[in-house]
């Protein structure tokens, strides 16, 4: 089977494991570290209600675009956009997404590698050895951070070099049911702590005054980044999709999923900071988050450390359980980089494996001696370069392609789509409700970076 280029592709071996692999793509950091952090910090619950429906109503038909322009192209996104219209602008835009993948994949691993070394932080903290535990702790240590982050992003290209169905299929299968156990009985844990009843209601009950212009842009960011939509990672995906399956259907799971841990990580955390809290812990200051980088570092270590002998056990799986679904997205965002690689430039799918991911741990390496690059990192390509991809996509779909090209892609696996409810309703969010709205979402970003 070896040998060719298109040999070297691959495809899902079955409709579970790919929706495995793309829930565990749209799973990560941004579930565990980055919603809750924004719950926080915009005003609990109204926060998640306004999160919820850019995830239902323009990330899941963004989802379903991307998915269907990979596998009718059966391509990379640069060579997907190439196969799908003679338009010369829009593999600009496939590119835009493989470097958008590449510059988030770089400062990703140095966060990745946080949460993998409070896993020993955990450890040696319980020995008594305060001295390393503050070692690994502190997140501003340069060296700690490249070691981390190295071997963080060595594991990624290890099960890249793997191939679809062996390496990807064969390790997200195993790792996300364990993350969703681990998180269900570290919930039952907090639940039953005096005191965190007020976290829960901070995240349950809505205060619809909190919501502003602020608060809708930040949910759509955080939608998109966490449903890894807008640079062609499930346009990649997609490409390794049987014709048998049903597309709708596929990404309706993968949003459940993605959306499900984000709430559960929510419920672990917010409850989580009330308790750190009141242990003397600085959570806000002047009602507004102390630190929102490291908030789920500084809040997690503080509950673990409180709980005695059995910390230790939940603290060591929690931070190895979200290293794991960290390690999940980063194979989904260094398979878009080498899957173009194959496909375009026809290379052995071990050696794009190792030279693209070695070179982007190179930039990671910068980051991890300064970490502050990261706001920077996520301005230009989380908040600015997602949205923009995710916008181009739809009027590439609406415009270029067409909406009824794609539904035609569809009725494989979905017999009768297009005498559904689902092709009455699609097409319209993909023509306008979404472009619009993420049109909106990215003048916005962009005024207010203007103006500062
Ligand atoms: N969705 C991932 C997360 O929530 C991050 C990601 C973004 C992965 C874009 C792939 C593509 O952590």
């Amino acid at each position: 089977m070896a040998g060719t280029a298109s040999n070297e592709r691959g495809s899902w071996n079955s409709k579970l494991g790919f929706i495995l692999a793309a829930a565990g793509s749209a799973v990560g950091l941004g579930n565990i570290w980055g919603f809750p952090t924004q719950v926080a910090d915009n005003g609990g619950a109204a926060f998640l209600v306004i999160y919820l429906l850019c995830s239902f109503l323009i990330g899941f038909p963004v989802m379903v675009a991307e998915l269907a322009i990979g596998r009718k192209s059966g391509k990379n996104p640069v060579g997907a956009f190439k196969a799908l219209s003679s338009n010369k602008f829009f593999p600009l835009v496939g590119l835009w997404g493989v470097i958008c993948g590449v510059m988030i994949l770089s400062f990703y691993t140095v966060i990745a590698g946080w949460a993998f070394g409070y896993a020993f932080e955990e450890i040696f903290y319980a020995v008594g050895m305060d001295n390393v535990a503050s070692w690994i702790a502190d997140v501003g240590n340069g060296p700690k951070n490249a070691i981390v982050a190295s071997l963080f992003m060595l594991a990624t290209i290890k099960i890249i070099t793997g191939g679809v169905s062996g390496g990807i299929e064969k390790a997200t299968k195993t790792m996300m049911p364990l993350l969703i156990g681990i998180l269900l009985i570290m919930i039952g844990y907090v639940m039953f702590q005096p005191g965190s009843a007020e976290g829960i209601r901070e995240y349950l009950l809505p205060d619809f005054s909190k919501v502003n212009s602020d608060l809708i842009f930040s949910a759509m960011g955080q939608a998109f980044f966490s449903l890894s939509l807008g640079m062609g990672a499930l346009i990649t995906y997609g490409s390794y999709l049987n014709k048998k399956e049903n597309i709708p259907q596929a990404a309706a799971f993968v949003t459940l999923a993605d959306v499900g841990i984000a709430f559960l990580a929510g419920l672990l955390i917010i409850p989580a900071m009330y308790l750190a809290q009141a242990n003397g812990v600085e959570i806000f200051v002047d009602g507004k988050l102390a630190d929102s980088t490291t908030l789920v570092f500084t809040v997690l270590p503080e509950l673990f450390h409180s709980m005695g002998s059995v910390g230790v056990v939940f603290g060591v799986t929690f931070f190895l359980l979200l290293s794991i679904a960290a390690l999940t997205s980063t194979i989904s965002l260094l398979e878009v980089p080498v899957s173009y690689a194959i496909d375009e430039h026809e290379l052995p799918r071990p050696k794009a494996a190792w030279v693209i991911g070695l070179g982007i741990l190179a930039v990671s390496l910068l980051i991890a001696f300064f970490p502050n690059l990261i706001g920077y990192f996520v301005t230009v390509f989380n908040n600015i370069g997602l949205p923009l991809g995710g916008f181009l996509i739809c009027v590439f779909v609406a415009y270029v392609w067409k909406t009824d090209g794609a539904l035609t892609e569809m009725e494989f696996g979905f017999a009768g789509i297009k005498q559904s409810m689902f092709s009455k309703i699609w097409p319209f969010f993909i023509y306008v409700v979404c472009p619009a709205a993420i049109l909106f979402t990215l003048l916005q970003t962009l005024w207010s970076l203007i103006t500062g």
